[in-house]
């Protein structure tokens, strides 16, 4: 538990905040955008409209069983917000059951033949496909810092932290506006990135990571697509140079938010870049696939990472398993708020003071897009304020926290 009391949770009905937007307004589009994506039965597409039309309105409806694993566990987390509004319960919950619910509606765990579909695929190979001419200059200069490393033995700090701000950068909100290569010298281009980094530790986790070699480091996986790329490119590097000996990625055990990356999707996104014909981008992903297969890589799931709960609540057989990690890097916006409960924390609250409960030391890389941050400087925020009014929510700004 978080040493600090718990403040509220967000909820929808926050009048004018981007919470009651996501469930009112966001939530509702993208069960539609299921429909529009998909070949579903006209059944199924009347319910995911009916769950659209209720968000802003109705109240939760029950969870049919549908044979999902986590159905038991789901009947549990419902109980206490049985028969309340969408727009009344906490925000993560609503948003963690609204997709729970978009698998159950079409038939995700069902034996049939819409089993296994995944609603939200054509989003997740439009996003690799959208990204691959940067994904051939990232792996152009990841393939050129190794070189560099085993010819040279020159320094890995600025390796490392370069990849960290790609890990970071992967997650920003509209990749369209990416500006991390300068197209003419395919060079990072880190000053331009730096100045929209609200909390940068960098530093703290390049030491942490260079100063002991070897051992385990995990990740709590967010996005596929070119975040995902970014976040295998820096696995590659920490393996392919011994700065750890075993990487594991905690992936989600169903589609969830999205974009939100499975192990299929670990799979679908190394293949997409063996398929590809440059030689750069082909040994990137060779590497990452024989990582995988003698185990260096390990692809795990857990239905508590599309549970409701907060990080602080996670059971003890997984943070037995984090405990063995000497580094938990944790990205992207939804679990930054799961870190922090997904509650109304003060802006300037330290960190340290919540995220006391992990058994290993963590960074959360995350743009921010929610109103939900902690650990600024009142000065920072201030000044960020000042310049963009929607600086919270529109994923163009972010943090690298780390806390010991
Ligand atoms: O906060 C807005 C939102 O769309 C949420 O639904 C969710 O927290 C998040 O962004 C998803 O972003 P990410 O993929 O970075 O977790
Ligand atoms: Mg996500």
């Amino acid at each position: 538990m978080p040493k600090l009391p718990l403040p509220p949770s967000l909820v929808g009905s926050e009048i004018g905040s981007f919470t009651e937007y996501t469930v009112t307004q966001r939530m509702p589009a993208i069960a539609r955008r299921v429909i529009v994506e998909n070949k579903f039965s006209q059944e199924i597409n009347i319910r995911l409209e009916s769950l659209a039309k209720e968000l802003p309105i109705g109240c939760l409806p029950p969870l049919m069983n549908d044979t999902g694993r986590d159905f038991s566990a789901w009947d549990t987390y419902l109980e206490p917000y049985q028969g309340q509004r969408w727009i009344d319960v906490p925000w993560f919950f609503a948003e963690t059951y609204f997709y729970r619910l978009i698998l159950e509606i079409t038939h995700y765990f069902r034996p049939g033949i819409w089993q296994s579909i995944d609603p939200f695929q054509l989003q997740k190979s439009q996003g690799l496909e959208a990204s691959i001419d940067s994904v051939i200059l990232l792996c152009k200069q990841v393939n050129k810092w190794l070189d560099d490393f085993q010819i040279e033995g020159i320094s890995n700090q600025t390796a490392l932290i370069t990849l960290l701000y790609f890990a970071l950068w992967g997650n920003r909100v509209d990749l369209s506006l990416w500006s991390a290569f300068e197209s003419d010298r395919s060079q990072f281009d880190i000053q331009s990135q730096l100045a929209h980094i609200l909390v940068n530790d960098v530093l703290k986790v390049s030491e942490l990571l260079t100063t002991n070699h070897g051992g385990r480091i995990d990740f709590i996986v967010d996005n596929a697509g070119f975040e995902l790329i970014c976040d295998l490119c820096l696995v590659d590097f920490l393996l392919s140079s011994n700065l750890a000996n075993q990487v594991y990625l905690h992936l989600k055990p169903h589609p969830t938010f999205v974009s939100d990356a499975m192990i299929k999707d670990v799979h679908d996104t190394t293949s997409f870049l063996l398929a590809n014909n440059d030689p750069q981008v082909k040994s990137c992903s060779q590497r990452l696939e024989n990582y995988i297969s003698s185990g260096n890589l390990v692809l795990s799931e857990d239905y508590f990472w599309t549970s409701p709960l907060a990080f602080w609540e996670m059971p003890n057989y997984l943070q037995d398993e984090l405990a063995k990690a000497r580094l938990l890097v944790v990205k992207g916006d939804a679990n930054y708020r799961r870190l922090l409960g997904d509650r109304h924390w003060e802006i300037t609250a330290n960190i340290a003071d919540i995220i006391c409960y992990l058994p290993t030391p963590m960074v959360a890389l995350r743009t921010l897009k929610s109103e939900v941050a902690v650990g600024l400087q009142p000065e920072v925020v201030e000044k960020v304020a000042k310049s963009d009014p929607s600086w919270l929510t529109n994923g163009q700004w972010g943090v690298i926290q780390f806390v010991a």
